[in-house]
């Protein structure tokens, strides 16, 4: 399972691939926000930073407006892919954008019609929200234990699932015990993911003991 890194800020990515968890990078217009950078500089960026996929997110509402962003954004860089909320517009821009080479990311995905709706739509990824469900008292993994299990009927899918809104260390187990494609994860989820009580404490026992072996 691939893990991504769901930030725009440099330095957070920087951490997460020198974990090697940095096999891609989710950006919305939030989280742009939260970085602080321009844009287009802030995308480049990531993008030179990571050889991986980096989600950059399309904010027009309209087909052709949201095909003319992605046209422009994908050629930022090799590796750029284009993020695009899952309406009918959406849609409808995800298959010209495919039709011409782009890669389409599909955002705010809640339900398995709309997951079908987007491999329909030729989306090389879609980003099924997880937390967000969970918040209004949904199964998060619910939802993606039936779109990969949906895909899996259909070998010729292509479309990768990647596991968004996450917000527990269990959101990570439960996606890789389904099979999805793909996690993005926060940093501080990340930082969850090392930690164990009990390794603090063996590690400081052992190093108690060292010293005492120490003459
Ligand atoms: C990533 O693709 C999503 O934009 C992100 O995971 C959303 O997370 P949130 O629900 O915590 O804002």
């Amino acid at each position: 399972m691939k893990v991504f890194v769901d930030t725009a800020i440099i330095e957070e990515i920087q951490a997460a691939k020198a974990l090697g968890l940095a096999d891609g990078v989710t950006t919305n217009p939030t989280l742009i926000l939260k970085a602080g950078q321009d844009f287009r500089k802030t995308i480049t960026a990531i993008a030179g930073l990571i050889e991986g996929p980096v989600l950059a997110e399309a904010v027009s509402e309209d087909r052709d407006g949201i095909v003319k962003e992605g046209m422009e954004m994908a050629k930022w860089a090799p590796n750029v892919v284009v993020k695009i909320p899952i309406t009918r517009q959406g849609l409808e821009a995800t298959r010209i954008l495919d039709e011409e080479g782009v890669q389409t990311a599909l955002t705010l995905v809640f339900s398995p019609t709309q997951a079908l709706l987007a491999a329909k739509a030729g989306a090389s990824m879609i980003c099924p929200f997880i937390g967000r469900l969970d918040d209004i008292a949904q199964d998060g993994m619910d939802l993606i234990r039936t779109i990969v299990e949906m895909y899996s009927n259909y070998p010729e899918i292509k479309t990768e699932v990647v596991v968004a809104s996450i917000r527990t260390p269990n959101h990570v187990v439960e996606s890789a015990l389904v099979g999805a494609d793909a996690v993005t994860v926060p940093l501080k989820i990340i930082e969850q993911l090392i930690q164990h009580p009990l390794t603090d404490i063996g590690v400081r026992k052992f190093l108690e003991d060292w010293k005492k072996v120490r003459p």
